[in-house]
């Protein structure tokens, strides 16, 4: 038999590898919550409208439900015969209900339902994402709070360059969440429109009410053009971009574990509940889940590039290709999502070793920066003359194997002769960042206050939640 859905003007069955290039039961399934949703408000709509019977209506509101909770407890088989979730739920609304569920898909078509499902779908996604961001940054802010004062080497081409604080840091994170989130919150404003109503892609002749169940299903509107609302995969697209920031910014941080718990290094240690070991040597305690969510970030970039290039030669306006909109995407949100909680995790957990912390700090003559500044500032020299002197006294230091704060005033008085013992008030870790008290930078009571402003903000923001 063919297809009973749509095959009335077929008299063959689809060759067996049709049916297996055609299902997409298996990823569109998990719309199955959407789907009900989106046909409720239909079926209602229909009802007040005029088009199907309050009776019919109530019946097929009923039948949904019923498929709801089947599907909620294990107990539906999904067919892959039926092609896909909008099939799967139709035929067994008609086992239920009988004759009424065929009324159901009345003034709609399956490319406006799917477009409806994934939109509500990826509506979801977005709240989530945002919530898991939420408590990331709240972990980074505890953590930050407790360390605005722990003294750590600050970077650039992975050299030790100035010291910076550990909450400071870790601040950065917070800072880059925040963007991250107002990413996902921007797209979500755009994505909160609804095609349901747009049909195959011309409208209907049926007197459907658009606006009523773009309410129903919380939507802010209907979409103006039905063609654009069966079509577009832009929301995917948006959340996909926004979702590979997010994961870059989660990577580039996993490495950052990566390298602080090498043993070269030794900056932090994870807890044992974010390690694992190996099993050939006893002694390792390996970062595998930092180097997952390094790794993860190339199944969301992924998703972006695969989607981006099933769209790009489509012409308006439903295509099957577009069918391959989900799978991708629903496995790009899943690892972004599984890559937050680990960070999560294990900022929440890591312990930093502040001793090692201090002393790598002031390794690399980190505070010859502090020493310019002060011929600068005590001197008024011009700051490229500073630098040249500091470079002086750097070489000298570096000759006799000792730090900054170690080399004797003479030496230093060799290089320029008004040095005075003034300047080992600068040149020590503490005082480096204790100094570095400009908008945004380093200095502990710039971070503790910063730290207070963001746990205050999410504090807030959990409340209104
Ligand atoms: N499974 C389809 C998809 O995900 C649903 C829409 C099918 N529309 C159609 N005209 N065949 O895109």
């Amino acid at each position: 038999m063919s297809n009973k859905m749509w095959g009335g003007r077929f008299s063959e069955r689809p060759d067996e590898i049709m049916e297996e290039i055609n299902v997409s039961i298996d990823v569109d399934r998990h719309l199955f919550a959407q789907d009900i949703a989106a046909s409720k408000a239909h079926a209602a709509m229909l009802a007040s409208q005029g088009i199907i019977t309050g009776s019919d209506a109530k019946n097929i509101g009923k039948g949904l439900d019923t498929i709801l909770s089947e599907i909620g407890k294990g107990g539906f088989t999904f067919k892959r015969a039926l092609e896909d979730i909008h099939m799967n739920v139709e035929s067994r609304l008609s086992e239920l209900i009988g004759p009424a569920a065929g009324r159901l898909h009345t003034a709609r078509s399956r490319n406006d339902q799917v477009a409806t499902d994934f939109r509500l779908y990826v509506r979801d996604v977005l709240d989530e994402t945002d919530a898991a961001l939420a408590a990331f940054q709240a972990s980074l802010v505890n953590r930050a709070l407790e360390h605005a004062a722990t003294v750590m080497p600050g970077f650039t081409h992975l050299q030790t360059a100035q010291p910076v604080t550990f909450g400071h840091h870790l601040l950065a994170y917070v800072e880059m969440a925040a963007r991250d989130r107002g990413r996902f919150q921007d797209a979500r404003k755009r994505l909160n429109e609804s095609p349901l109503g747009a049909a195959a892609l011309a409208g209907t002749s049926f007197p459907i009410d658009r606006h009523a169940t773009a309410k129903a299903l919380g939507f802010d509107r209907p979409m103006a053009n039905s063609l654009d609302a069966v079509s577009d995969r832009d929301f995917v697209l948006e959340t996909l971009s926004a979702a590979s920031i997010c994961a870059v910014h989660m990577s580039r941080f996993a490495e950052e574990i990566v390298i602080w718990t090498s043993p070269l290094v030794g900056l932090i240690r994870l807890s044992d509940k974010f390690t694992t070991g190996s099993s050939i040597m006893p002694q390792k305690r390996n970062p595998d889940a930092a180097e997952l969510v390094r790794a993860k970030t190339g199944r969301v970039i992924g998703a972006l590039n695969g989607l981006l290039i099933v769209m790009k030669g489509l012409p308006l306006a439903y295509q099957k290709d577009m069918q391959e909109d989900k799978q991708g995407a629903m496995e790009g949100f899943a690892a972004l999502s599984l890559a937050i909680r680990a960070m999560t995790g294990m900022v929440r957990d890591l312990v930093p070793d502040e001793a090692k912390m201090k002393a790598a700090a002031g390794e690399g003559y980190a505070t010859a920066t502090d020493l310019a500044d002060w011929l600068v500032r005590t001197l008024k020299m011009p700051f490229r003359d500073a630098h040249h002197v500091t470079g002086r006294i750097v070489a000298k230091a570096a000759e006799g194997g000792v730090a900054l704060h170690e080399l004797p005033l003479k030496d230093m008085q060799a290089v320029e002769p008004r040095i005075t013992k003034d300047v080992l008030g600068v040149l020590s870790v503490e005082s480096s960042v204790k100094s570095r008290t400009s908008f945004g930078g380093t200095a502990p009571k710039n971070v503790a206050s910063q730290a207070k402003a963001w746990a205050k903000r999410l504090e807030k923001e959990r409340k209104s939640g």
